[in-house]
């Protein structure tokens, strides 16, 4: 092994067990963060973010389509009141308790009205292909589970589609690198596991990459064949 390609295998292997340090306690910071913290979510997502979470969310508008929208997964629920803008009928499912108190809050103080259920996307209560466009930003671990995906295929209708946002750096900058390692630990091939997951459910993805900064918002795009 030549000396830079030990230097490389060197880097990857502190990287591995960095995130194997750090995956576990984000995700029980991030439980935390959806439950008995939620009242912190929105600050510390602007945090992390500098600023630019709701920008980045809200790049799931322009891929919606259709009368019946679905926000999976909708944390504090600031898109919500934009889904209800473009959509005749917005909906939103998202599995925390602490969540909805904070979301009907703010809908409230909005004049908002959005039918809101606490469920889990694995398990969707919604009629076979009686929804045009899920959408899921930032989602939890849930986007993995092929169950999911199963769920989303059947409630979708015929020619619907699924919107996932999601970020990814797109910088050599060493400390931009450790901060988005810290923040977005990397799940061990996540995105082969979200298109198998996907296409397993018969349902056929295309990414997007938007924007040219050192950060980029990615939406896939997994349709259902019409
Ligand atoms: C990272 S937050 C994203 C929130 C919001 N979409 C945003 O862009 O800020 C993930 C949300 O998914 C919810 N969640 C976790 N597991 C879920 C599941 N199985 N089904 C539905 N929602 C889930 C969490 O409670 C949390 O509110």
């Amino acid at each position: 092994m030549g000396a830079s390609s030990a230097r490389r295998h060197d880097r990857r292997a502190m990287t591995f067990s960095l995130s194997r340090v750090i995956r576990p306690l984000y995700l029980w910071a991030y439980d935390r963060l959806y439950h008995e913290l939620a009242w912190g979510y929105d600050l510390v997502s602007w945090f992390v973010s500098l600023g630019q979470w709701d920008s980045w969310r809200r790049a799931a508008l322009r891929f919606v389509r259709g009368e019946r929208v679905l926000e999976v997964g909708f944390g504090t629920g600031e898109l919500l009141p934009l889904l209800a803008v473009k959509a005749e009928r917005a909906m939103g499912l998202e599995a925390s308790a602490a969540m909805h108190r904070i979301t009907a809050r703010k809908l409230a103080r909005r004049h908002v009205k959005v039918i809101r259920v606490q469920g889990i996307a694995q398990y969707l209560p919604f009629t076979d292909e009686s929804i045009d466009s899920i959408v899921c930003t930032f989602p939890a671990r849930f986007i993995l589970d092929p169950a999911a995906h199963r769920e989303f295929a059947r409630v979708l209708r015929p020619g619907g589609r699924l919107i996932v946002v999601d970020v990814q750096l797109n910088s050599a900058n060493p400390i931009l690198r450790l901060f988005f390692q810290i923040v977005f630990p990397p799940v061990k091939e996540a995105r082969a596991r979200y298109q198998s997951a996907s296409a397993a459910a018969a349902l056929i993805s295309t990414v997007h990459c938007l924007g040219d900064g050192p950060v980029q918002t990615v939406v896939t795009v997994s349709e259902k064949a019409a």
